[in-house]
C-alpha cells in the first residue's frame, strides 16, 4: 500500500519549537527529505537533527538559487519522483520544512506535485512572523489591524503602495535588498518604528533597530517587522 507523504513544518530554528506532532512523524518516518542550497548544510536537516538516527534515509534536495543556471522546476520533479517511489515501495517520507510549511515555504512546490498521485499529509510549522515578532517582543496586530507580508525583493513603487495600506508589516526576504528597503521606509517615515530580526530563536539571534544592521551583513534569515503608530496596541 502506498504509505503517507508528510509535509512536516519544524520551526524557525530552536529545535524546541517543533510540534510535538512533527516530531513524533519525523520519527517514525524511515525516508526524511529536505532542501539544501547547492552547496553548504540544510537549515530544517540541522533544526531537527538531534532526532535523526542513521536507519533513516536521507533525501537531499538541492535547490539553485539562480534558477537561470539550472530550473529549479527539473529539481522539484526529481524530487517529487523519488518521493513517491519510497511511498509507492510502503514507506513513509517526512519532507522538512523550515518554518511553516505553507507559509513562503519549499515545500508547496513538491505538494503540487505529491497531491494527486499520493496521500499528502501537512503538518503545520511555528512560523518565522510569529517567532520574529517574540524576539522582538512586538504583538503582531489587534483588533482591526491589517496584516501584510511583503517579499523585500518586490519594487518599491509595489512595496510602497502595499505598505500604505496596512497597519502591521513584516518585510521577509531581506538579504541584498536591506539597504533599498531601509532608504524607502525612511522616505516613508516609517523606519523608526521598524525592528530588525534575524535568526530569530536560534542562538545568533539578533534585534535591531534599522540604523544600527549592517547591510553588506544582512543575512537571508532575517526580517522587518513594524507598526504604525496606533496599531497593534501601540
Ligand atoms: C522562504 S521564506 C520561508 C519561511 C518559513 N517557511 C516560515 O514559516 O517562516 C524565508 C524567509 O523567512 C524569514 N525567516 C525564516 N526564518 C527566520 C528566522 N529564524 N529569523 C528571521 N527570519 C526568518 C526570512 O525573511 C527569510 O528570508
Amino acid at each position: 500500500m502506498t504509505a503517507t507523504v508528510y509535509g512536516l513544518g519544524v520551526g524557525p530554528g530552536d529545535p524546541e519549537l517543533i510540534t510535538v506532532k512533527a516530531l513524533r512523524r519525523l520519527r517514525a518516518a524511515p525516508v526524511v527529505a529536505y532542501p539544501a542550497p547547492e552547496q553548504g548544510a540544510s537549515f530544517a536537516r540541522a533544526i531537527v537533527a538531534r532526532w535523526l538516527v542513521p536507519a533513516q534515509i536521507e533525501l537531499v534536495i538541492r535547490v539553485p538559487m539562480d534558477s537561470a543556471r539550472f530550473p529549479a522546476q527539473a529539481v522539484y520533479d526529481r524530487a517529487a519522483d523519488e518521493i513517491l517511489g519510497h511511498a509507492a515501495a510502503g514507506r513513509e517520507v517526512a519532507v522538512l520544512c523550515q518554518g511553516d510549511p505553507f507559509f513562503y515555504g519549499s515545500f508547496m512546490y513538491l505538494f503540487a506535485r505529491l497531491a494527486e498521485r499520493a496521500h499528502v499529509e501537512v503538518v503545520p510549522g511555528v512560523s518565522s512572523l510569529t517567532a520574529c515578532a517574540a524576539a522582538a517582543r512586538w504583538p503582531l496586530a489587534a483588533q482591526g489591524d491589517a496584516l501584510i507580508v511583503l517579499p523585500a525583493s518586490l519594487a518599491d513603487d509595489a512595496l510602497e503602495r502595499r505598505l500604505q495600506a496596512a497597519d502591521s508589516i513584516a518585510l521577509i526576504k531581506l538579504g541584498r535588498h536591506f539597504s533599498r528597503v531601509r532608504d524607502l521606509l525612511a522616505r516613508l517615515g516609517l523606519a523608526a518604528e521598524a525592528r530588525y530580526i534575524e535568526h530569530a530563536t536560534t542562538p545568533s539571534e539578533r534585534v535591531l533597530p534599522l540604523d544600527a544592521v549592517d547591510a553588506a551583513a544582512v543575512p537571508y534569515f532575517s526580517m522587518i517587522l513594524l507598526h504604525r503608530r496606533g496599531s497593534a496596541g501601540r
